[in-house]
């Protein structure tokens, strides 16, 4: 072989857009996303929500009409967020996300997937994504775990295909499988957000489900179990654990700034791979098209692209429902 040099043309492989799309080294495909749902029990007309441009949050009636227009745009694959209405500190109620379960599956059968995200944040009254010890200053794992386990299996019941833990307690993995297992439950999926950072870029999102955390603890941040941003490591070996205890799908969570776990994960283990990009990246997007910065279309893609090289299988992104559209649009 001849000696490898960098010098020289690299124009070549840049000058036509033929060339360009064949050197792509990755290619994006809307089979791949995942569209967010949010389901609000206390609205009794689909709103709007005003930090997540174009998102709303939607009655279970409105939702159907959601998830109609959606499946026209060919998304069949979605993750439900319940805002129930009553918010407590123990012994909660998943009646109100079970029935529109439910629904969506009388009404359109196994034509769409449905997974939904499995936490306590918008159920309990401080908001923390777990039930706290008495002295209000420490989430319980274990106790939350079992919780979440109980939860699954109602949703399971009720028809999900998938559950999907975003409460970052240490078993619940383990938990939810086992209880699954128990009830016969064994085709349902766990999509674990395994790698999940203690973020700034959830501030839409706490918006819409009213799950910040703090209120009347002396717990005011999730950081004593969501990972620091300053330990990649801690986010593999969370990985790694969560495939132990039966994990189907990990996810990564935000996704752009952790690129470089989504790598360390691709890897290392043969487990589909999601990122999340989730509302506050979705909405600083947003803000720069609102500016006149960025085309809306080609900035959205152009962070698929990345998270894609960098070894993403699944997408999770609010703007999911243009992506078949977007993608058939690149212009490489
Ligand atoms: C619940 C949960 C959060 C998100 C998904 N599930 C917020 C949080 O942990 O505070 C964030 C999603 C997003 O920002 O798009 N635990």
């Amino acid at each position: 072989m001849a000696k490898q040099t960098y010098s020289g043309v690299r124009r070549r492989i840049r000058g036509s857009a033929h060339i360009r799309e064949l050197a792509a080294a990755v290619h994006l495909s809307h089979r791949d996303f995942i569209q967010p749902l949010f389901v609000d029990e206390s609205i009794d007309r689909r709103t709007e929500i005003p930090s997540l441009s174009g998102i709303a949050s939607d009655t279970p009636e409105s939702l159907l009409r959601q998830i109609s227009a959606d499946v026209e745009c060919g998304v069949r694959k979605f993750l439900l967020f319940p805002v129930p209405a009553n918010k407590a500190e123990g012994n909660f109620d998943y009646r109100f996300i079970c029935g529109v379960v439910r629904d969506i599956r009388t009404h359109f059968g196994k034509e769409v997937w449905i997974a939904v995200d499995v936490c306590l944040c918008a159920y309990t009254s401080h908001g923390h994504c777990g039930i706290l010890n008495t002295e209000r200053n420490a989430v319980l794992h274990a106790d939350t775990a079992q919780a979440l386990a109980g939860y699954a299996v109602q949703l399971a019941d009720a028809g999900a295909d998938c559950i999907a833990p975003s409460d970052m307690m240490d078993g619940r993995v383990g938990a939810i499988r086992d209880a699954l297992d128990l009830h016969g439950m064994t085709e349902v999926t766990v999509m674990s957000y395994s790698s999940k950072f203690s973020s700034q870029f959830y501030g839409p999102f706490r918006d819409a489900c009213h799950s910040a955390p703090g209120r009347g603890t002396l717990l005011k941040d999730r950081k004593t179990y969501q990972i620091s941003p300053f330990n990649g490591g801690d986010a593999l070996l969370s990985a790694f654990r969560d495939i132990e205890e039966g994990a189907d799908i990990i996810m990564v969570k935000p996704a752009l700034p952790y690129l470089d776990v989504i790598t360390g994960l691709k890897r290392q283990v043969h487990h589909p791979v999601a990122a999340y990009h989730v509302s506050g990246e979705y909405q600083g997007l947003e803000l720069l098209v609102q500016h006149g910065l960025a085309d809306r279309a080609k900035v959205h893609t152009e962070v698929w692209a990345a998270l894609k090289r960098g070894g993403a299988d699944i997408i999770i992104s609010y703007a999911a429902r243009h992506a078949e559209e977007w993608i058939s649009g690149i212009e490489y």
